[in-house]
């Protein structure tokens, strides 16, 4: 037996995301500023790499693997990786394979990851306006991501939509995208903005719509229901009775949901961060490089993050300030 990863406040981590590239096509203006710089190549965990690593969280009990990045799915070869990882979802040890995307490449991609075995996709949208995305994503064109979630579904996937709910943004467009998510059986979350990476211009405050407040507006247009069902994400969803319809909420201002807590998040350069509002990181690269054929040292090391797995991140808008920022671009632990 095996034992589980189990962290100091007795949740079981069973959920690793791993970040596959920090790079993206897009340059969305909360998550990034224009001129990135990126990692240079050869500071990337190779696919091999990345298998290794996470074939023995698998073995030490993940059984939710999340693919993100910045865009997994611009990264060199990356279905030699989902290939890779299907197989433990043959063997029983994974129970899900899927991955957080910007759609932008899913029409290339989506058929080939039906058949490593993913069955679920999260693509982030955050307006269905053309004018408004190109200007929110700068980079993006939503024809382009149209085509990707037509490509989505007809592959087989079930399609999950993001929208980071943006204060005099997409406020206006709340009930649109409902329908619009209604009218394409597609699952809707919203996300409040966190406090990730700092860019300058953008002001956290003034971007900041509190769930309670969609919450409220869904609540004058249709007949809510709270539903206990979780999908191992920090979701919690509530059914509009009219459309039969099912909504996410993540809220990690309004609402902390760290206590339940199940999730590590590892970078492309094999850094574990243990939370995502948080500095505390464990490097693996170097147990995972040092590792001999049964990967002592790197479940070692694993062991050893684990247990450094702070309570929760400290985002906090409640003063009128912006508390718990976090200098770390979001597209270096994947969201
Ligand atoms: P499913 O429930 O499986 O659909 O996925 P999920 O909600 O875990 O994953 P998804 O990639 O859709 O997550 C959406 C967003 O929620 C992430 O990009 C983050 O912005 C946020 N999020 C996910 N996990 C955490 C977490 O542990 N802490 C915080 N603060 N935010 C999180
Ligand atoms: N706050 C909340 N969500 C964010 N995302 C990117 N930056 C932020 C932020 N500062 C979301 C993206 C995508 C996921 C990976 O994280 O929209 O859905
Ligand atoms: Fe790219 Fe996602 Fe960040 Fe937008 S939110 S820039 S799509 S990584």
């Amino acid at each position: 037996m095996i034992a589980p990863l189990i962290d100091p406040f007795q949740r079981a981590v069973n959920y690793l995301r791993v970040s596959v590239t920090d790079r993206c096509d897009f340059r969305c203006v909360y998550c990034m500023a224009e001129n990135m710089t990126f990692l240079p190549k050869k500071e990337l965990l190779t696919l091999e790499e990345l298998d290794r690593m996470c074939s023995t969280f698998v073995r030490l009990g993940v059984k939710k693997l999340r693919i993100t990045g910045g865009e997994p799915l611009v990264r060199r070869d990356i279905m030699t990786f989902f290939q890779a990882m299907g197989r433990h979802l043959e063997s029983g040890a994974l129970d899900e394979l899927t991955l957080t995307t910007n759609g932008s490449q899913l029409e290339r991609f989506a058929d080939q990851l039906y058949a490593c075995g993913v069955r679920r996709v999260n693509i982030s949208l955050d307006t269905i306006d053309e004018a408004k995305f190109a200007e929110i994503t700068r980079w993006g064109r939503l024809p382009q991501v149209m085509r990707g979630i037509d490509a989505a579904q007809k592959a087989g996937l079930r399609v999950k939509i993001n929208a980071v709910a943006l204060k005099g943004f997409n406020e206006d467009e709340q009930i649109a995208i409902t329908q619009w998510c209604a009218s394409r059986d597609m699952d809707l979350t919203w996300i409040e903005v966190m406090p990730m990476g700092d860019l300058g211009e953008e002001n956290r405050l003034d971007q900041y719509w509190p769930l309670k407040d969609l919450r409220a507006r869904y609540a004058d247009a249709y007949t809510l229901t709270d539903l206990a069902e979780r999908t191992g994400g920090p979701a919690r969803y509530v059914r509009l009775e009219e459309t039969g319809q099912k909504i996410g909420f993540i809220t990690p201002l309004t609402h902390n949901f760290c206590e339940s807590c199940n999730r590590v998040r590892l970078t492309c350069t094999g850094q574990l961060f243990m939370c995502l509002g948080q500095e505390d990181m464990a490097d693996l690269r170097e147990p995972l490089r040092a590792s001999d054929e049964g990967e002592g040292k790197l479940e070692e090391a694993i062991r050893a993050a684990i247990r450094l797995k702070p309570k929760g991140h400290d985002f906090d808008y409640s003063r009128q300030q912006v508390d718990g920022q976090m200098s770390r671009h979001m597209s270096h632990t994947g969201g």
